[in-house]
Formats: structure tokens, sequence, C-alpha cells
């Protein structure tokens, strides 16, 4: 695009900020329900919401209080929920299996939602790290994350949740060649229609402490993450990761985390034009919480501004733990 401005006085920007009225002419991008994605832990038991002390705000819960969030955000009109199990550790193994149990806690808590809210897109998680002892994403020899194992283990994970109702699969595991390996199953066994958001520029970050203390995987982990999440310092390889995973069978691509990542979102969506999301991840939410709590900023246009940056940069869309509190800002025209 081609600027021009011309000086002032013939230009004065401020003309168009003068009122309310005219700034909402000007306006550029906007901000809806539409492009929320609530992301809610689920743990086993009944009539169950446990607060996670890192995330303020959030709770694990039973599968009878996931199907009341999904109520709840069909009430709002929010369009899609992602779930992540926290799994008993007594389920936790070094094969993986109970994750792809038919009747482990997100099977379940999809077909739940299925039958109480079918219009409610359901997303899960596609990764082994709540199903083992030792935090990672994928199977473990001798201190290696094996690749073509994980891919193995990811597709039998993959048709289980299908199986169950999922609308979108989310692979969130960074092996080489799972979304070929899923789309290529997916369409075997009769999926033709379930979605793929592969979260194809997945850095090793921080910012994900929070969510590993909610799903029981910090205290685990051993190690980090490196070999397999990609590096923060690159920006071409998530492109080439995207450009891969668009071209294996992705419908949908994702960025994570999302704020410190809004040039890879801009660049993606740009060269691509393919749909594009960010997640917004525990560490952020937990940021902008923790300060608001201490009233350093106002959590609320804060949350706001941040998801808008997320539209600005291109997203289509974002999975963001504020989903619920966006949602009726918005209602209620706290924007
Ligand atoms: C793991 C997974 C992680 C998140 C989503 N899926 C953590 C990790 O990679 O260690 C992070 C989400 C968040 O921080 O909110 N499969």
């Amino acid at each position: 695009m081609r600027l021009t401005v011309a000086p002032t006085p013939t230009s004065r920007f401020r003309r168009l900020r003068k009122s309310a009225s005219l700034r909402a002419l000007a306006q550029e991008n906007t901000l809806s329900v539409q492009d929320l994605i609530w992301p809610v832990f689920v743990r086993d038991g009944n009539n169950l919401r446990e607060p996670i002390a890192s995330m303020p705000g959030v709770e694990r819960r039973s599968v009878d209080q996931v199907v009341r969030a999904a109520e709840e955000a069909a009430s709002l009109g929010i369009p899609a929920l992602c779930l992540f199990p926290y799994t008993d550790p007594a389920k936790r193994s070094e094969d993986c299996a109970e994750a792809w149990n038919p009747d482990n806690l997100a099977n379940r808590a999809i077909r739940a939602i299925k039958a109480a809210v079918p219009e409610m897109a359901v997303m899960t998680d596609v990764a082994l790290d709540p199903y083992n002892a030792h935090g990672h994403d994928g199977l473990v020899q001798d201190g290696i994350i094996l690749n073509d194992e994980t891919i193995e283990a990811l597709v039998k994970m993959s048709l289980a949740q299908a199986e169950s109702g999922a609308d979108i699969l989310g692979p969130s595991d960074m092996m080489d060649g799972r979304i070929g390996a899923m789309r290529g199953a997916l369409e075997a066994a009769g999926h033709k229609d379930v979605v793929i958001m592969s979260y194809a520029a997945k850095y090793a970050s921080a910012f994900y402490g929070p969510f590993r203390d909610a799903v029981g995987a910090s205290a685990a982990l051993k190690g980090d993450k490196k070999t397999y999440q990609m590096n923060p310092a690159n920006s071409d390889e998530a492109m080439r990761l995207i450009e891969r995973d668009l071209a294996e069978g992705a419908d949908m691509v994702m960025v994570k985390p999302g704020m410190p990542y809004l040039d890879i979102i801009h660049r993606a969506k740009t060269l691509f034009g393919a749909p594009t999301y960010a997640y917004q991840v525990s560490g952020e939410y937990a940021m902008i919480k923790a300060a608001a709590q201490n009233g350093w900023i106002d959590g609320d246009r804060v949350m706001l501004e941040s998801l808008m940056a997320f539209r600005r940069a291109g997203c289509d869309g974002v999975l963001t733990y504020f989903a619920p509190e966006v949602a009726r800002a918005l209602r209620d025209g706290r924007v």
C-alpha cells in the first residue's frame, strides 16, 4: 500500500478523533464475541469447580460443570470451547494409553457437551503431556522425544476425539508430520469434515507456566521443550512451518503465545491468507490479572485492548481465558 499523507494543516488526524461517532466511523478493526474460543480445564468428579491459583478466575471443572460452561458460552454467543484435561496421576503412563481411551476425560466431556449444546464447536488438545509422568508432549526414550512413534499415538488420540464428536482437533505437540498423518487417518475413517487447527508456530515459551500448573504437568516436566517447540528468536521458520502444515491438511493455523508474537501473526496472515488464530496463553492472562488485582492497571480495558491487538495483527480469532469476561463486556457495551 502506497501511503499519501498531506502535511498539516491540510491533514489533521485529530479531525476524525473528535467525537465517538467519528472515531467509530474511522475504526479499522472490530472485536466480536464470534472471534473467541474459550479454553476450559476438565477434571474428574461431580459438581466440582476448583480454582487454579496462578490463573485467577479460571477453574478446573468436572464434566457436568464443563457442560454448564458450554451453556454459558452458548448464551453469550461464544462459538467454541477448547478442552484441556487434568488427568489423574494414576492414569498417566509411559505409553500414554489414556490419551486414546474413548472414555477418558476429554472424550467424555466432548460427548457431554455435544449432547447438551450441539451447536457449540468443541476443540480438543492433541498432545501427550497430560497423559505421562514427565510432562513432555511426546513419547520419550533415553531422554529423546520420539517423533514418528509419537505421531502414531497422536493419530489414535485424534480418531478417538473425532469419534466422540470433536469439531476441531488442535495438535499442540510440534512433532513433524503429524498433520498429514492425522488428516490421512481422519479421511480413511470417514471423518471428512473434522477440522484441524494446527499449533503450527508454537514457541518454547516461559509464558506457559500457569497452564502447566492447571493440567498438573509443571512439577513433572523434566528439562524443557526446546527440541520440538520453536526458538523465540525465529520468524522465517514459523512461515515454513505454517506453509508445511497447511499443505499437509490443516484448515486453520495458530501462533502461540499471542501478544509477544504479533509480528508472526501479521506475517502469516499476509503471506498465506489462511484462517489464522492466536493463543493468548496462561502467562499472558496471569500477568494481566495480577496487575489488575494489584490496582496497577485497569484489567477490563487491558483485556479488551490486548484482544483488539490480535485482530489488528490479522487474527481471525483468539483462544483466550478471558472469553466469557470479554463476551460480557461486549454485551454490556463496555468497549
Ligand atoms: C501442551 C500445551 C501447552 C499449552 C497448551 N497445550 C503447554 C506446553 O506446551 O507446555 C499452553 C497453554 C497456555 O499456557 O495457556 N500440549
